[in-house]
């Protein structure tokens, strides 16, 4: 087995600018790796799901065999959000008194459009797979949104670690003034409602932060996870893809490379080739990871013969490794 950075990687994110390839070369990736026998998931968080279109298959909550050791998954935010509120406000319920549920579901019905709902909805879900997915698969590929969304996606387990952190040290007050309090009144009485209920809050907040910081771990692990920027040879992207690399480094993330998708046949007018030549090497100049060119294909660009296609092209890119 070669060593080319891409290849022992267990989950890599396929992300760029909108329209640059992301879908179409994380279902060649996911091809070329099952090529190689591995069982591989391609999942989707981009809310516009190009996935099942490209592969001309319905493909939605489930997790959809695409081909030969090819599965495929797309997350609906909306959806995981609905999903998601109902199971907390139903166990914020089962917590609180009767008198007060009418007002626990009012507040969560707010909270279903309150931002950062959808982005916590989907960090958990996909925390989840990622914890899941590696029981089961090889390789767990996301093929994410436009850029600046999945940035933010990076940095939620982190954040949303620390809220709960937050959480919990004031819950670890409460509990120091509440047993003070008892001292004061020599009170020794055994726990009630409101300590169970107390003790209760303090165990779904642990196992939420467990999550975080397990889905931490694995992104955080340049062994484990790369960030594979897609881009084209045009100005715009370019930039925005070195942007990206940027963000990316800052995050600590590794990236195993940067797909320059859709380079012109040596055939195509000269300025064009020049102009797709200075990008390339901008590119090459100022990113520390291989940079790949993509060609155009001209063909039609769904079903299994594109991705066919488009894993064969990938293939020559990554120069058999
Ligand atoms: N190498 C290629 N040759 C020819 N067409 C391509 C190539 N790569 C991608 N395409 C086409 O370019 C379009 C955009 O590709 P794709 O849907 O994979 O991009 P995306 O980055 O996922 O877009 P979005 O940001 O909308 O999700 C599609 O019509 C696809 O078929
Ligand atoms: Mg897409």
């Amino acid at each position: 087995m070669s060593t080319a950075p891409w290849h022992d990687r267990r989950i890599l994110f396929f992300g760029g600018k909108g329209g640059v390839g992301k879908t179409t070369l994380a279902s060649a990736m996911a091809m070329a790796k099952a090529r190689q026998g591995e069982r591989v998931l391609v999942v989707s968080t981009d809310p516009a799901h190009n996935l099942g279109h490209l592969w001309d298959e319905t493909v939605g909550a489930g997790q959809v065999p695409l081909t030969n050791g090819v599965w495929g998954t797309e997350l609906d935010p909306t959806q995981i959000a609905r999903e998601h509120v109902r199971a907390v406000s139903r166990t914020v319920r089962g917590l609180m008194p009767e008198h007060l549920h009418k007002r626990v579901d009012d507040y969560f019905a707010l909270t279903l459009e309150a931002p950062g709902t959808h982005e916590s909805a989907l960090v958990d879900a996909m925390g989840r797979l990622v914890l899941e997915g590696f029981e089961e698969y090889d390789t767990l590929v996301f093929d994410t949104a436009p850029t600046g969304h999945t940035t933010r996606l990076l940095e939620m387990p982190r954040l949303m670690q620390m809220w709960t952190d937050g959480l919990l040290a004031s819950r670890d007050r409460a509990d120091r003034f509440s047993d003070a309090i008892r001292g004061l009144d020599g009170d020794r009485r055994a726990p009630d409602a409101v300590d169970v209920r107390n003790s209760r809050i303090r165990h779904l907040l642990e196992e939420r932060r467990t999550r975080f910081i397990q889905v931490q771990e694995i992104l955080g692990d340049p062994v484990l996870t790369g960030f594979m920027v897609v881009t084209l040879p045009e100005r715009l992207p370019t930039l925005e893809s070195l942007a990206l690399h940027e963000q990316l480094c800052a995050l600590g993330m590794g990236v195993p490379a940067v797909l320059i998708n859709r380079c012109s046949a040596p055939d195509a007018p000269q300025w064009r080739i020049d102009e797709e030549a200075r990008n390339i090497e901008e590119i090459t100049a100022r990113v520390d990871a291989p940079v790949l060119q993509i060609p155009v294909l001209e063909r039609p660009m769904t079903g299994l013969d594109a991705v066919t296609a488009m894993a064969d092209a990938l293939q020559t890119a990554m120069g058999g490794r």
